[in-house]
């Protein structure tokens, strides 16, 4: 398959693009580094071209710092030009990175109605980038339902990086309370090598139509103490929906990854006790 990547010289795309040539795909990179702009509609539409399906990841991310119009601008106009090269192309199929941050549940913004966290959970995202995340998901949903191209959102939340296990163990080791000062993300991580597995598997999955789904380990981050007793700890207040199934295991995450693995076919393969 030829695919078109956007983002392709990001932290995560030189991984995604690495498990593409793998798995024996051609790769059509599109990145602001080497020269290539999201915001110009007739590059995309130039460097899609000839492609089978994208793997769109362009975008500016959660950095405080950012202009809140730049961020809007490239995340939003770049997913529009991203669906609009695709049905001038006939290309059937986009993966595109959206976030956990979609949710307006993350970063800080607000607490859960509930844990674990699913897909079901209402979104109520209020930032920039987390605003630009569910408004692209929404523009993919109502692009899919005109078109009937494939659309596929994957949710990661903290996208972990093979040296950052020893990192937190350190920051850790230095400050306990960093654990959960100043926040506490629900301990949600996702190897990169795992997310960029679910990327590609989202090319050749079964057709799911529109699909947002969140991508995380099976485990959560933790000093020690298990899911349940973090959650009751840090977040008293909000209802448990955990069930049994975190007496049997009890590091399991708190975001739900089970609807991910049923439309990708995919496990992710990295957790927290084993490479940290
Ligand atoms: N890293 C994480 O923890 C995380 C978590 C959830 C979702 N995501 C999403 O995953 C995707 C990839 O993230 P990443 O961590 O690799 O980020 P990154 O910043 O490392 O990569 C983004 C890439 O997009 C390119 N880009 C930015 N603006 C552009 C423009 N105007 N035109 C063309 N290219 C442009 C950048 O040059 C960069 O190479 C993003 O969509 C991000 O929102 C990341």
């Amino acid at each position: 398959m030829r695919v078109f990547v956007t983002g392709s010289q990001g932290r995560i795309g030189r991984y995604v693009q690495a498990q593409l040539e793998e798995a024996g795909h051609t790769v059509v990179g599109f990145d602001q580094v080497s020269g290539d702009e999201i915001r110009d509609p007739a590059a995309v539409r130039a460097g899609a071209q000839g492609c089978d399906a994208i793997i769109h990841m362009a975008a500016m991310l959660a950095d405080p710092k950012d202009d809140p119009n730049a961020v809007m601008h490239v995340n939003l106009q770049g997913t529009w030009h991203v669906l609009t090269a695709a049905e001038t192309l006939n290309i059937r199929r986009v993966v595109t990175f959206s976030s956990v941050n979609a949710m307006g549940i993350f970063i800080g913004e607000s607490l859960p109605d509930y844990l674990p966290i699913d897909e079901d959970h209402p979104c109520r995202p209020g930032r920039p980038y987390a605003l630009s995340k569910y408004l692209g998901e929404e523009m993919c949903r109502l692009f899919t339902r005109r078109t009937g191209i494939t659309t596929i959102c994957l949710r990661p939340p903290w996208v972990c990086f093979p040296d950052s296990y020893q990192r937190i163990r350190q920051r850790w080791a230095e400050n306990p309370e960093s654990e959960w000062t100043p926040l506490w993300e629900y301990g949600a991580f996702c190897d990169v090598r795992d997310v960029a597995r679910a990327a590609v598997l989202g090319l050749t999955c079964p057709d799911p139509g529109h699909a947002r789904l969140l991508l995380c380990a099976d485990d959560i981050i933790t000093s020690g103490p298990a899911s349940r007793e973090l959650a009751a700890k840090i977040h008293p207040t909000v209802p448990w929906r955990g069930g049994e199934v975190y007496e049997q295991q009890p590091f399991r995450a708190l975001v739900d990854n089970s609807r991910a693995k049923q439309v990708l076919g995919w496990q992710p393969r990295y957790s927290w006790r084993e490479q940290a």
